[in-house]
């Protein structure tokens, strides 16, 4: 890595991407308005949507919070380094553009030893996105955002393509009870265990998190989740009436016409969740006008199922984009 490299961008209000387990991120001092001020420009984003902040470890969550909860210390101390945010009450001193304006903050202290490298070596809080343009799919290599930023980042840190490939899950620790805002990389279930009680796994209310309830995390193509038995009927449907198909399965299973863009996610939800960007990507490299999507099953409990939760969130999300016209 190049890591003094990487500092001296980061000291001059650059940005970096370097990679974490869950997708890249863009990142930037979070200490510096107008380096965050400049994150928002690249990607594109509204200003009221607020960024993570990621730490090198979990020792001094006081710098970032107030009001901490013993719960976030539990979590903290069971989930960290690892693919959980926590929204807490954000300390006086964390900048109105990072939070866009909120009166909390979110933390995150990511498993990459790339990141924790560079993460401690820099000493400060890096507020970091996932470094796509704004509403597109996270990078989950350093080629994706290389393609999707180019030159608008200063330097990208190549980890390596990402080992959980979707998102942070996201918890608010701000209220009574804890809130999952995001379904991501550590499941409800485990959270709840760590906790020793249950959480409100949706949140009400308008945005509760910024960027949650639009139609998010979306390719080119129109997304159409179906069910296994009728994926095929559904593709040929689609062939006659003129549009060209891609279709995303867990394993291959029965034949496809020659001009169907066949993409296999993966027998259980892990390596689905890993593959999932990528596949999404590769429906648009190839033109896809629907990509017909069958979801990982969630079959053995514990992680997996928390992340076939998660894949199964993200497709839904970019089912819901606006796509072409209905065929
Ligand atoms: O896995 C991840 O979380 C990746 C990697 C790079 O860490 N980051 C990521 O960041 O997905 P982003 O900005 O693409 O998504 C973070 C979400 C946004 O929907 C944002 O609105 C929400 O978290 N968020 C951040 N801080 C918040 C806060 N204080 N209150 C409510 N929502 C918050
Ligand atoms: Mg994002």
């Amino acid at each position: 890595m190049n890591l003094a490299k990487a500092l001296a961008v980061l000291g001059r209000g650059g940005l970096v991407a370097f990679p974490t387990e869950t997708v890249y991120g863009l990142g930037a001092d979070a200490s510096n308005d107008e380096a965050v001020r400049k994150v928002f420009e690249v990607k594109g984003r509204p200003l009221d949507h607020p960024l993570i902040v990621h730490l090198g470890d979990g020792g001094h969550l006081d710098l970032w919070a107030r009001d901490i909860p013993n719960d976030a210390h539990l979590l903290a101390d069971t989930c960290w380094p690892g693919p959980l945010t926590m929204v807490l009450h954000r300390h006086p001193d964390v900048s109105d553009v990072v939070t866009g304006g909120r009166d909390t903050v979110g933390l995150r202290v990511p498993n990459h030893p790339v990141a924790l490298e560079l993460l401690r070596a820099f000493g400060g809080g890096l507020a970091a996105p996932s470094a796509n343009r704004f509403g597109r799919v996270s990078p989950t290599t350093a080629a994706h955002v290389h393609d999707d930023l180019g030159d608008d980042v200063d330097l990208i840190l190549d980890g390596g393509p990402c080992e959980v490939g979707v998102e942070s899950t996201i918890i608010e620790l701000t209220g009574e009870t804890p809130t999952i805002l995001r379904i991501g990389g550590v499941s409800v279930e485990t959270i709840e265990e760590v906790l020793g009680r249950s959480v409100n796994a949706k949140a009400e209310g308008p945005a509760r998190a910024p960027g949650m309830l639009e139609a998010h995390y979306a390719p080119r193509a129109r997304i159409e989740v179906v069910e296994a038995d009728g994926l095929h009927d559904r593709v040929g449907h689609l062939l006659v009436a003129g549009r060209r198909v891609g279709v995303l399965m867990p394993e291959k299973s029965g034949k496809f016409p020659a001009e169907v863009k066949v993409l296999i996610g993966g027998n259980d939800a892990a390596t689905y969740a890993r593959r999932l960007y990528t596949c999404l990507r590769e429906a648009d490299s190839n033109n896809v006008d629907v990509l017909v999507v069958v979801p990982p099953t969630a079959g053995l409990g514990g992680t997996d199922s928390g992340l076939a939760a998660a894949v199964i969130d993200r497709l839904n999300r970019a089912a819901v984009s606006a796509g072409d016209s209905e065929a």
